[in-house]
């Protein structure tokens, strides 16, 4: 077999077009795992094909490579001491089958074994797009390409929008950068979308960014102002954005208190309630001011501590007698971006629920358009442990939103802090470098076709390589991300 190897090694990989001989099928040989000696170096991921009696060129990966030796215990110290010793040895690789396309194009596995002594060659580009179903065509969103091949990864927008997507990896692995690649994508093909930014990095997909215009992925610098619009509750330290208000109506006694971080002891609740229903048995309906001069007129009560709350809550502008209207929110074919940046905690809890119902209640009536909410650092707004004002309204868009047209992105550090029945229903997934324990388990629980070999993979991916899940896409794919095309607003800080 090896003298085989050394004439057939002629053949060696001709680069993009596939075609060498990788090695050749022995021992026990399955529909779904074969092994073969490696006649040719191979790299771990590398695609192969395979011809099958009757299934035809089957597409396969390495899925592993061992070196296999005959050196003893004994021949090693003598290997370490430097002596010359007679060695066998052979590499042996482990392919895990991915299948072929059938007439109707539909990704099947052989139905019987592959044989023994069948040659293993390097896929051609061809297959490999044709069975993991990279189709070029410019309807998807092009997120970058697959590792290590010259082939464009286009996500199904559609499937994105309809199933959820996730964006998961441990702090500075290039989430928000890679999520604005997603966005970037989706404002070119005219999607609706809110999105929700904690620490302001999202505007800046307005400006275009500095994209060294040889790069291998053929993007240009581009700005996407015309489409975005950027709003806040603080305008103060967000310039450039619009004022994002509420109005008071269907306040909650206990949303207030929250806001206000004051303790939600039955007292408290008790001397807002019965202030706000007797305002709304007067006034029918009533603002933060008209609570405050009622409540001071209580004379029996101390309500001092709880009147300066509600002031310094009123000055911050968050109530107003119209509020932010929903639809000069979401406009058709437009961004709209929610920079939370400056906003207290409770404050964001708020607002977020506010928008998250409001949304999704105008969407199940059709009042606003089909669209998607991105939501940075979501275990901040959907949290598995504790229940805050916006867990509610998530869990239910993320297990009703496809029905009526409203998509959720999740954005997080922590995985495991996310809720579990938020974070299960996502389809798609986009995992770059995770190394924390439990947020691996998460995303194992999570993530459909995902392998303990790719688990092993997300811990050791580099800046700019993520496993791709779902999104259309026939198998998880080692994708490299696409450089930004706009400026990328969460650039890390040098301290020197
Ligand atoms: N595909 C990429 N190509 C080039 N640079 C990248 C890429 N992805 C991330 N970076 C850079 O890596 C750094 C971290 O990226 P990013 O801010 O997106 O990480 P993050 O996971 O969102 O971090 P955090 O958890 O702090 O929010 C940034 O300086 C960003 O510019
Ligand atoms: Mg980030």
């Amino acid at each position: 077999m090896d003298g085989m190897c050394l004439t057939e090694h002629q053949e060696r990989k001709d680069d993009s077009n596939g075609g060498g001989l990788v090695g050749i099928t022995f021992g026990d040989v399955g529909t779904t795992m074969l092994q073969c000696n490696i006649c040719t170096p191979a790299d771990k991921g590398e695609y192969v094909m395979i011809e099958h009696s009757t299934a035809g060129t089957v597409l396969g990966r390495v899925d592993s490579i061992e070196r296999r030796t005959n050196v003893s215990i004994e021949k090693a110290m003598e290997l370490s001491e430097g002596k010359d010793v007679e060695i066998e040895e052979s590499m042996i690789g482990h392919i895990h089958i991915i299948g072929y396309r059938d007439q109707r194009g539909l990704l099947k596995l052989p139905s019987n074994p592959f044989r023994a002594g069948e040659k293993i060659y390097f896929a051609q580009e061809k297959l490999i797009r044709d069975v993991l179903g990279l189709k070029n065509d410019d309807t998807g969103a092009y997120i970058g390409k697959l590792s290590g091949h010259d082939i464009p990864v286009n996500l199904n927008i559609n499937s994105i929008a309809q199933k959820h997507l996730s964006v998961l990896a441990k702090t500075g692995s290039g989430k928000s950068y890679t999520t604005g690649v997603v966005i970037e994508e989706m404002m070119k093909h005219g999607v609706t979308m809110v999105i929700l930014d904690p620490h302001g990095e999202y505007a800046s997909l307005a400006k275009p960014g500095k994209v060294d215009e040889s790069n291998d992925f053929g993007v240009y610098p581009r700005g996407y102002g015309e489409v975005i619009t950027e709003f806040s509750p603080n305008p103060e330290i967000n310039p450039g954005s619009r004022r994002l208000s509420f109005t008071f109506k269907n306040m909650r006694p206990t949303d207030l208190l929250s806001m206000m971080k004051m303790s939600k002891r039955k007292s408290n609740v008790s001397t807002l309630e019965s202030a706000m229903s007797r305002l709304e048995a007067v006034k029918g309906f009533f603002d933060i001011k008209d609570l405050i001069i009622l409540l001071k007129k209580n004379e029996e009560d101390d309500v001092s501590s709880m009147i300066r709350n509600l002031e310094d809550l009123d000055r911050k502008g968050l109530f107003t007698d119209k509020g932010t209207r929903m639809d000069e929110i979401v406009r058709k074919g437009k961004t709209a971006i929610i920079t939370l940046k400056g906003t207290p905690p409770d404050v964001q809890g708020f607002v977020v629920n506010r928008l998250a119902t409001a949304l999704f209640e105008l969407r199940k009536r059709n009042k606003i358009p089909p669209m998607i909410l991105f939501a940075e650092e979501a275990h901040n707004f959907c949290p598995q442990q504790g229940k805050i004002e916006s867990s509610e309204i998530f869990q239910t868009i993320a297990s009703e939103g496809r029905k009526f047209g409203l998509g959720l992105g999740i954005i997080t550090q922590r995985a495991a802090k996310v809720d579990k029945n938020v974070l299960s229903q996502c389809n798609t997934q986009i995992i770059l470098k995770v190394t924390n324990p439990n947020d691996l388990r998460a995303i194992e629980s999570s993530v459909e076709g995902i392998t303990k070999d790719m688990t092993e993979e997300i811990q050791r991916l580099p800046i700019g390589e993520a496993i791709i899940s779902g999104g259309g896409l026939s198998e998880p794919l080692i994708v490299d991300i696409r450089p930004r095309e706009s400026q990328d607003g969460g650039a890390s800080i040098k301290v020197v």
